[in-house]
């Protein structure tokens, strides 16, 4: 068959790191690769026995379609989620949907044309440049430094796109312990943040799934919580705080967009699985969920102290990473000369693998760079696995 496909495809890029963490089956590998949650944390017979109590009382409703939006009972409880980790929010201003990537596809579908401006930090979440290359935007990146986005280069971005004529369609950050650099944006730079774009009338659209993974230091408000809803849309996910499998994730913002969501979200899947909704719905209502949180705090924060020992005690000279305060990744930078995917295949003859950081650049850039995730492996692989790449480094280095 002769197929025509779409313009899309040509917008996409295979993913370079899927090819590359083919090479993590290898035995005895110790791997920092995918964003992992730790599988020992899923709750399994909480889950298995809300499962059944859901089949016996409201089986005829949940495994039936639902609205768009999503079901009552499951916005109800993520409202009342998010008032524990101190964002509020209206019913009405929240709309469920099949994880927080399929969030960034609705969203950037409700926002972009054909080479539309958007803001991004550099480097920013891999799966958001996929989406965002798809729809063919114009990315426009701003580097970061331990405090977040550069807002003195923002600013001089958006002078730039104004005197252009133009103005991005939105901001993209992930404001606390950023995919992939672990960074988190200081109080004062998410109040500027907001002040900046407000006065410009720009959106941020603040992805958020890491937010309840603190192990050390003050909590941070929302951009959400902080600019009291007005032109931001959050994008919430259960896939790092609880599991991915059943792929619920939320989105936040005015009345105006989510109503305007729902309609693209129809066209899309109809609605987010019910069945998977009533469960986490229930989840949350049993008390279950805050407790899910503490006991991924209890596992992540030995880990991340384990691999930040590691990381002083073993990297060579020439090497520098972040010092994250939560999440799941580590950002660590070679010297320039260094290529992390030209050294990839010497890790995994090494038995570790990391994921090389360029992907996490829309413009290629950053071939020195690469990203370490330390909420899959045991404190020990990290111990063992941090000595193997620091050894490698410091041959080739
Ligand atoms: C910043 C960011 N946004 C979105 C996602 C996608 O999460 P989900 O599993 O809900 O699609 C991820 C996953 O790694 C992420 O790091």
């Amino acid at each position: 068959m002769d197929y025509k496909y779409s313009n899309v495809l040509s917008h996409i890029k295979r993913s370079e790191i899927r090819e590359l963490l083919k090479w993590t089956r290898k035995p005895g590998l110790i791997s920092f690769g995918g964003g992992l949650p730790d599988s020992t944390l899923f709750p399994l017979k909480e889950i298995s026995k809300i499962t059944d109590e859901v089949l016996t009382k409201k089986g005829f409703v949940a495994l039936q379609y639902g609205p768009t939006q999503g079901e009552p009972e499951m916005i109800t409880a993520l409202c009342n989620h998010m008032e524990e980790f101190g964002d509020i929010a209206k019913p009405e201003q929240v709309c469920v949907v099949s994880s927080s990537q399929q969030g960034l596809d609705l969203l950037s579908m409700l926002f972009l044309d054909d080479n539309s401006p958007i803001i991004l930090e550099m480097p920013s979440y891999l799966g958001a440049i996929q989406v965002f290359g798809r729809c063919n935007a114009n990315m426009i990146g701003i580097p970061m430094d331990n405090e977040g986005m550069d807002l003195d280069h923002l600013i001089k971005t958006l002078d730039e796109l104004k005197n252009n004529g133009e103005k991005p369609r939105f901001i993209y950050t992930i404001p606390d312990f950023q995919n992939p650099s672990g960074i988190t944006m200081s109080l004062e730079r998410r109040k500027k943040l907001i002040k900046i774009a407000q006065e410009r009338n720009i959106p941020i659209l603040e992805d958020s799934p890491y937010r309840e993974l603190r192990y050390v230091g003050e909590v941070r408000p929302s951009i959400w919580s902080l600019a009291s809803g007005k032109g931001v849309i959050m994008l919430k996910t259960f896939s790092k705080i609880l599991f991915p499998g059943m792929r619920i994730g939320w989105i936040v913002g005015d009345e105006e967009v989510i109503d305007k969501l729902v309609v693209i979200k129809q066209s899309v899947d109809l609605c987010t699985p019910s069945f998977n909704q009533y469960i986490l719905a229930e989840y949350i209502t049993q008390g279950f969920m805050k407790q899910t949180v503490v006991k991924a705090i209890e596992c992540y924060a030995p880990k991340l102290n384990a691999m930040l020992d590691c990381m002083e005690k073993y990297m060579p000279e020439g090497t520098k990473w972040s010092k994250p305060e939560g999440g799941m990744f580590l950002w660590l930078e070679l010297p320039n000369h260094v290529d992390t995917k030209d050294i990839f295949m010497s890790a995994i003859e090494h038995n570790v693998a990391y994921v090389i950081g360029s992907p996490f650049y829309y413009n290629g850039k950053g071939s020195n760079t690469m990203r370490l995730s330390y909420s899959f492996p045991s404190i020990e692989q990290i111990e063992i696995g941090i000595k193997r790449l620091a050894k490698m480094l410091k041959e080739i280095i």
